[in-house]
């Protein structure tokens, strides 16, 4: 049974462990896995903007041995030259697996529904599953390693303020609790998390020692966590809602005085791109507690692994 990634409980607990386990590997032997060795091919498909995804992936792919194929969304239209299904039993016969960064997550469903290679959400409205991945794995690494008992992230605390219904916040969720971390959302009335979504994190905290918890007041979100996180309050695709889409969020940023609620040893994560001023100050983002730099760096550690261990249940 072909395996993917579209949202972030598609792994379960020890399935995201051995991914995050397999990630230090690599990061320490870049090239100890080459299940790509031929080279075969990998599709990474652009509906949306990147930087770091599509390098991370490229990069990535090609360091496993294989050969990256990006496809430029805007030319091949899909879903509207084009069918979903007719698209993907084109793609699927030709690569070993599919990446894929899109709108709607049920056209990533869709593409996974008809084809036998590993598909991975590579962002979609609503989750961002390869991030969080690298999310964990940094503060993994900065806050207690690797030991033989697995990545250090069980009954830590992670904080993430600001849009509490983006695909950041649902990925957190999901992610966090599946690493069996106390996940608490700071985020305005009207931008909270999808109740779906927060009732399945909820039920996994609930087997893996987690917690969640959300709150509309900051400061009690952040209060005593090892890692805080924010992202931007305009997500790619809300562009057009830019205006109204900041002062709900003022009082979520993510500055020195908020930060001074965290663990003193805190660490503070941010996907990118980073508007300073807005959802970060420059202070907090370029300054000690922050590790966005290593963050973005394990994208291309977490992917390898990923992809990697999903080759192998191809
Ligand atoms: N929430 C952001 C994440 C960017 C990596 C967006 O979807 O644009």
């Amino acid at each position: 049974m072909t395996r993917h990634l579209l949202r972030d409980d598609d792994l379960t607990s020890a399935e995201q462990r051995e991914v995050l386990e397999l990630a230090a590997t690599l990061k320490a032997d870049r090239f100890a896995r080459r299940p790509l060795e031929g080279p075969r091919a990998v599709a990474v498909i652009f509906d949306k903007p990147t930087l770091r995804t599509q390098l991370s992936f490229t990069v990535g792919i090609a360091e496993l041995g294989g050969q990256p194929v990006v496809v430029d969304g805007n030319l091949a239209k899909i879903g509207v030259r084009e069918s979903v299904p007719d698209v993907a039993r084109v793609i699927g016969r030709q690569v070993a697996a599919i990446v894929w960064r899109t709108f709607e997550q049920a056209r990533l469903e869709e593409m996974a529904a008809h084809v036998e290679v590993p598909v991975v959400n590579a962002l979609t409205d609503d989750y961002h599953p390869c991030q969080v991945l690298a999310d964990l794995f940094t503060v993994a690494e900065r806050t207690g390693g690797f030991a033989s008992s697995g990545p250090a992230l069980a009954g830590r605390s992670f904080a993430y303020v600001g849009d509490g219904a983006n695909n950041m916040a649902h990925s957190y969720l999901l992610g966090g609790a599946l690493a069996g971390m106390d996940v608490r959302i700071g985020a305005p009335d009207g931008y909270l998390p999808r109740t779906d979504v927060l009732e399945r994190a909820t039920a996994i905290a609930a087997t893996t020692g987690g917690s969640v918890l959300v709150a509309t007041d900051p400061r009690e979100a952040v209060a005593g966590a090892s890692a805080v996180a924010t992202d931007t309050w305009v997500s790619m695709g809300q562009e057009g809602q830019s205006a109204e889409r900041e002062a709900p969020f003022v009082p979520y940023q993510l500055n020195a005085e908020l930060l001074a609620h965290a663990a003193p040893s805190a660490v503070v994560l941010h996907c990118l791109p980073a508007y300073r001023g807005k959802e970060i100050t420059a202070e907090v983002i370029d300054g000690p507690a922050s590790v966005v730099w290593d963050e973005a760096e394990n994208r291309l550690h977490v992917q390898k692994a990923l992809l990697a261990w999903l080759l192998e249940r191809a």
